[in-house]
């Protein structure tokens, strides 16, 4: 097995190298992670943030699974390893590259409006948004995908049989996992304790796990046998009856017509390029993909890497760029099987040129005065402004030995969703429909403004802002896969993803540099730069004489765990972000 930690030979060749080639005095301090070197592996790696689940994937690698059977089993573990996003009450996105054929699937397991969702179901009689009715409790839930969305990824692309890759899920939640400090007191929240079968699940009703103690899910463990055993009845049978009825009796809108309705749509994914590599990332319901496209599209003539990596520079051509791709999502995101919003314009190169044609090369240009080029989307639909920052959703990365890579972001949206735990089926509801707008306007919980073509509406799902991230190496569309990308985040998802694709491409880092350096965002509204609480002061002063509203996080965001392929040698290198401490880089 590979260590996720640094080989102390390698950091003191890499740091003798840094004193040989030293980089400038603020490039230095910002990139403090400099020195990482990536766990690498020859045959096939998963990433992720919990070291059980990046196990459980690799013994399947190991066993003769294939990259999407390695990926089926880390999301079932991870739903009982992580339960503050790890999920099977929730939904997410599963972006494929099958090695062979060069083909890419995107699976949208996203989460639904049940059909007695309305537009207005947040507001109260005066037209205002109840506080907190779309983030906790049972009518903040959708209707869940993640099941179908995992075994129709098994049935289609995997090798194995659903009972054996969902085999390591099944004993961890039978015979429990231990629990790190971190683990043990994420498990306190005060949103688990208002639900009593969250209380008495994840805190014991009131005698919390501790650190080093191990954590068994008995009806967890049953749910997921009953799974492996017949996947449909999560929609069409005991499962779904249990799961409805519960919904029901707590007050909740999904039914049984919900729940077997529910569908996965496997959709084409968007394709760009930037600096002649070939981007495969999000298709809307996702705005991260429009997002992470514009974004790049904006800087290509950009000589970023004349600036340096996190240099205020860098920093500034890059946020403005992100201003502007934010603008657009924030005017025209929704559900393309619902709206029809002018998503090829966005991603036409000749209309970000021009978008880009008015970043002021030496000052922030404030969102209240940002104008689009004329002449290339037709006028959104009336919307206004927002605030906020919340977390959990999780992101793993998958390679195997022959080249078919996978990249999964999958949440409940808020760590543990909306709290509530579906009964003696032991797992945790999401609160995705706080994705949705609520009312135009009115920000959601990552201070995302949300337009009416987000509007809630039956069976349509939610704008989401996860960008799972498939990056070819130079050649066109059947070139190697490079870099298998993303993050959670909420609103700042496409944005790291984004960090991390120029730090490798521009900044020059190795991926584990890319996915630890300290991360900056801007979403247009409200219109302040967010940065992660690394950069130096010095860094935030120039930021702020170039005008802008500084805003520095107190704790770190979301982790991204991205795997990158040296394309000299085809050995796979991770990006095991080290922002907690029980993830893991697992290969072979
Ligand atoms: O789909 C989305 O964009 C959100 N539901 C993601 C939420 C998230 O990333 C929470 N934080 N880490």
């Amino acid at each position: 097995m590979l260590k996720n930690r640094p080989v102390p030979l390698l950091l003191i060749i890499t740091c003798l190298l840094g004193w040989l080639h030293p980089l400038p005095a603020q490039q230095r301090q910002i990139t403090r992670y400099l020195s990482e070197v990536p766990v690498r592996a020859r045959h096939g790696m998963v990433v992720s943030i919990q070291h059980d689940a990046s196990d459980a994937g690799l013994r399947i690698l190991r066993g003769g699974g294939n990259a999407i059977d390695a990926a089926v089993a880390t999301g079932f573990a991870l739903a009982v390893v992580h339960p503050a996003a790890g999920n099977l009450g929730g939904g997410g996105f599963m972006l494929l590259r099958l090695a062979k054929s060069g083909q890419a699937h995107f699976i949208d397991f996203r989460e639904e409006a049940p059909s007695a969702a309305t537009a207005n179901m947040f507001l109260d009689a005066s037209s205002n948004v109840i506080p907190g009715a779309s983030t906790v409790g049972i009518r903040a839930v959708g209707v869940p995908g993640s099941v179908a969305g995992l075994v129709y990824a098994e049935r289609h692309f995997g090798r194995l049989t659903l009972a054996e890759v969902m085999r390591p899920a099944i004993l961890l939640a039978r015979d429990g996992y231990k629990l790190s400090k971190e683990e043990a007191n994420d498990l306190h929240s005060e949103k688990l304790a208002r639900f009593a079968d969250s209380r008495r699940i994840f805190q014991r009703n009131g005698d919390y796990y501790r650190s080093g103690e191990l954590f068994p899910q008995p009806e967890l463990a049953h749910t997921l046998e009953a799974i492996a055993a017949d996947p449909d009845s999560f929609y069409r049978g005991a499962i779904a009856r249990q799961l409805a009825a519960y919904i029901e009796h707590a007050g909740g809108l999904i039914g049984e017509q919900d729940l077997a309705e529910y569908r996965v749509r496997d959709r084409a994914p968007l394709v760009g390029s930037y600096r002649g590599y070939t981007i495969i990332t999000a298709p809307p319901p996702s705005s991260g993909g429009v997002a992470l496209l514009e974004t790049l599209n904006m800087l290509q003539g950009v000589d970023l890497r004349k600036l340096g990596d996190r240099t205020p520079e860098e920093m500034h051509w890059i946020i403005e760029a992100f201003r502007r791709a934010y603008m657009d999502r924030s005017d025209y995101a929704g559900d393309t099987d619902f709206v029809s919003f002018p998503l090829q314009q966005m991603l036409s190169p000749a209309y970000d040129r021009a978008f880009a044609a008015s970043i002021d090369p030496a000052r922030a240009t404030p969102s209240t005065l940002l104008r689009r080029p004329p002449g290339f989307l037709p006028a959104p639909p009336p919307a206004t402004a927002a605030v906020a920052e919340s977390h959990n959703t999780t992101h793993f990365s998958v390679v195997d030995a022959e080249g078919n890579a996978v990249s999964v972001t999958y949440t409940l949206n808020a760590s543990f969703g909306s709290g509530v735990t579906a009964g003696g089926l032991g797992f945790l509801l999401n609160d995705e429909m706080d994705d949705f707008t609520s009312k135009i306007g009115a920000p959601n919980m990552f201070g995302l403004i949300q337009g009416p073509n987000n509007a809630i509406a039956p069976h349509k799902r939610p704008v989401s802002s996860m960008t799972p991230t498939i990056v070819l190496g130079k050649g066109g569309k059947s070139a190697r896969v490079w870099l298998v990308l993303g993050s959670p985040g909420g609103s700042t998802i496409p944005t790291t993803v984004t960090n991390d694709l120029i730090s490798m491409v521009d900044g020059g880092l190795n991926i584990q540099q890319a996915v630890d350096a300290p991360r900056f965002h801007h979403q247009y509204l409200p219109d302040q730069l967010r940065l992660e609480p690394e950069f130096p002061s010095s860094s935030i002063a120039a930021l702020k004489a170039m005008n802008y509203r500084v805003v520095v996080s107190e704790s770190s965001w979301g982790d991204s765990e991205c795997i990158a392929v040296d394309p000299r040698t085809g050995w796979l290198e991770a990006g095991q972000d080290h922002r907690h401490d029980y993830g893991k880089a697992a290969g072979y």
